[in-house]
């Protein structure tokens, strides 16, 4: 498989150990630069995940992709890509990637892909992906657009890369729509200190994030892990935060950066995500009802 060329001139390239890397205009309008530069930190902290964390992880996120999205014709671009976990995951089943993101991430994910050879990376954010319009067969962006100011501009952006009769995946916020009074509740706390945390210097935001996922997450993923042990499955489940039951220490550490050292964060109920997706073009919609809250795919029909 060939992968396409770029639609505009780069501002710049970085030769990296590993391969170059190739940069593009990312002061666009549709961007949070203050978001970014978080994340570009982020995953400096945040880089080395194992086989089996990955494995574990993309088994959830990817439960209602099929080989008829994903195969090894597949030409796909993962939009946001971080470190690119998820790009990693897929390079085995799928034919080429391109994994662009507009922050340093994009170097952390140049490590954690370095032996894979379908694989490109570039610097890029959604409202100026520089390739062509209908370019992709399958078009992915897990746990970005929520941080972008306008969420539906920037699946529309994405959503056109993507060839008519190929597929477009998310995984957004969710508004906990199908959740009661004390998850909602529980929200509004988390976001007051998320108010807080996120307005941080980084080595301080990373300190204490690591502090709230000792004292804010693992009370709750033991109480769990517990439940469990001793034959009370279905209550666990339905604790806060019981989708980290079964994650590692560092998963959790990571995703507590994730949830209080970010500035913008937006939240979706199914519905909006399922008309946003209709709107960008999409049809033959699946939305996950397992975790995490909500994760989608669309075939582009128009
Ligand atoms: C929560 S991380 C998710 C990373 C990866 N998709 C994953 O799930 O591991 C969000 C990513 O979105 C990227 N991002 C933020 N604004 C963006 C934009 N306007 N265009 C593309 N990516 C953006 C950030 O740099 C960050 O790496």
């Amino acid at each position: 498989m060939t992968e396409a060329t770029y639609n505009q001139k780069p501002t710049s390239t970085v030769n990296t150990t590993v391969r170059e890397i190739t940069c593009f205009n990312t002061s666009t309008e549709n961007i949070d630069h203050s978001v970014v530069n978080s994340f570009g930190e982020e995953w400096k902290k945040f880089s080395e995940f194992s086989d089996e964390e990955i494995n574990q992880l993309g088994n959830m996120y990817f439960d209602i992709i099929t080989p008829a999205m994903v195969n090894k014709n597949t030409y796909g671009i993962d939009i946001g890509c971080g470190t690119g976990r998820f790009t990693r995951y897929l390079t085995d089943r799928i034919g080429f990637m391109e994994a662009i993101d507009p922050s340093e991430a994009i170097f952390t994910a140049d490590k954690l892909l370095d032996k894979n050879k379908n694989v490109r990376l570039s610097m890029a954010s959604t409202d100026n992906i520089p390739f062509e319009d209908e370019t992709f067969d399958f078009a992915m962006s897990i746990g970005v657009l929520h941080h972008i100011p306008d969420t539906p501009k920037a699946m529309q952006d994405c959503v056109k890369k993507v060839k008519i009769g190929g597929y477009f995946y998310t995984y957004l916020y969710y508004s906990l729509d199908n959740k009661g009074m004390f998850f909602k509740m529980l929200l509004s706390v988390v976001t007051a200190i998320r108010k807080v945390t996120s307005s941080l210097p980084m080595i301080l935001k990373k300190f204490v994030c690591d502090i709230l996922a000792v004292v804010f997450y693992m009370p709750l993923v033991l109480t769990g892990r517990f439940m469990k042990l001793i034959g009370l499955r279905k209550a666990a489940e339905k604790l806060p935060l019981s989708a980290y039951q079964d994650k590692t220490f560092f998963v959790i550490r990571n995703d507590s950066l994730d949830r209080f050292g970010t500035s913008l964060e937006q939240r979706f109920s199914r519905k909006e995500i399922e008309q946003m997706m209709r709107h960008s073009g999409l049809d033959e919609i699946v939305i996950s009802e397992n975790t995490p809250y909500w994760h989608a795919v669309g075939k582009r029909i128009k």
